[in-house]
């Protein structure tokens, strides 16, 4: 019966993973896949989360399975996470948010509500974008079809062409954009170009699907989330995929969230009936525990401080990588002016070394980067940080 099957490439992120771990050299680094890493190159559990963790181990009373679209109270702390406490999305009921396992997940319900009750949308993707966002669409049946966002002349936002392609997609299709820290280029619209994206998006009678894995990795916590607020205007009708992978450093757990704001309440009710269907037939309901660990962080003001500080401590490390691996670039004399890497936001840099370059890094180095050239920037550390240039000033020779 299976004799017919083909084995599958390696998943460009993942495979990389485990290419790293299976490479003997003590010096090895991993700038690939998308994980965060504190100086000493761990991938901590946060001390919020921690503290949670220990309330929540002992308040436990039940561990039956949860409502298909997770616990009430997760779902409320989400929202005031992502739009503020007193958001008239929230007030008007028209907002409906779902547990999902990762934001993994929340794109893959999205992807079967879109099948089913959009059947003629196609989703528009940034060029470039996350790799596994055409793969999960094409799971679920959804066509996909690309826009402009990266100018590799400025290493920055193509923001006219960006515009003027949204502008020309047919009304009734979905537009995916990333809420914050764009993954892979680190390049977000400013809070100006948010407006004009939302104009032109509404105008032209497209949904906007926000993709949210970011929150508090580029600028802040609130200052993150100013381009979703900027869809989130009355009336409007919006789905955001949220994850809490990053920045509460759940990674294993798969904790995300499926967010659609309806028009208005009664038919954010009715898509939340058919959201219900889809989890249903895909996982029936979530895991419990992260969002638990979530919802206890959030619902304490006292780790909700700590949190806050954590996070700010992950953003201040990362921003401090980027100015670092620019001084040391210069340093040890590789050519070009690569000042743009202080300016993209969040984990990830569009660093321009070709896939050539790229696997003359894995080869000769023991350096391991996605071939788009995408390199994670939080895996830098002080002490890898002068082999690194070293090593892209051999290979951009
Ligand atoms: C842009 C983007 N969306 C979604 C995700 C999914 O995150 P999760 O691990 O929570 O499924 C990631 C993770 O790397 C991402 O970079």
């Amino acid at each position: 019966m299976f004799q017919h099957i083909q084995p599958a490439p390696r998943d460009p992120i993942l495979g990389l993973t485990e290419a790293f771990r299976n490479d003997p050299n003590p010096q090895k680094i991993n700038l690939g896949v998308g994980v965060y890493q504190d100086a000493s190159g761990q991938t901590p559990v946060l001390e919020s989360v921690r503290k949670a963790g220990r309330r929540v181990l002992e308040q436990q009373t039940t561990r039956s399975y949860l409502p298909i679209p997770g616990s009430p109270a997760f779902a409320s702390a989400v929202q005031k996470l992502m739009f503020g406490e007193d958001h008239e999305a929230i007030a008007a009921g028209r907002s409906a948010t779902s547990h999902t396992p990762g934001g993994t997940g929340a794109l893959r319900v999205a992807a079967d509500l879109i099948h089913q009750h959009m059947p003629k949308a196609t989703v528009w993707l940034t060029v470039p974008t996350w790799p596994n966002h055409p793969q999960i669409f094409a799971a679920a049946g959804v066509p996909t079809k690309s826009f402009p966002y990266f100018d590799p002349a400025t290493n920055g936002l193509a923001f006219e062409k960006t515009l003027a392609a949204i502008k020309q997609i047919p009304a009734g299709d979905v537009v995916l954009l990333h809420g914050c820290c764009h993954n892979p280029t680190g390049i977000d619209p400013s809070n100006k170009q948010w407006g004009e994206l939302a104009d032109a998006v509404y105008g032209c009678g497209l949904l906007p699907l926000l993709d949210f894995a970011y929150q508090g990795f580029a600028d802040g916590i609130q200052e993150d989330a100013a381009g979703l607020r900027a869809f989130c205007r009355p009336g409007a009708e919006l789905i955001i995929c949220s994850s809490f992978s990053k920045n509460f450093g759940l990674y294993c757990e798969r904790v995300g969230a499926l967010t659609v704001v309806a028009a208005d309440r009664e038919t954010a009710d009715i898509v939340q009936s058919q959201v219900k269907v889809c989890i249903r037939a895909n996982y029936s309901n979530p895991p419990a525990h992260g969002a638990e660990l979530v919802t206890t962080v959030l619902g304490d003001p006292e780790l909700t401080c700590l949190w806050r500080q954590e996070v700010a401590q992950m953003r201040d490390r990362i921003n401090g990588v980027r100015r670092l691996l620019v001084d040391t670039l210069k340093a040890k004399g590789v050519p070009g002016d690569y000042s743009f890497i202080t300016r993209q936001r969040g984990m990830f840099s569009f660093s321009g070394l070709t896939p050539e370059q790229v696997d003359a890094l894995r080869e000769n180095y023991a350096i391991y980067i996605v071939r788009s050239g995408r390199i994670n920037v939080a895996g830098i550390t002080e002490a890898n940080v002068g082999r690194l240039c070293e090593a892209i000033a051999e290979v951009v020779k």
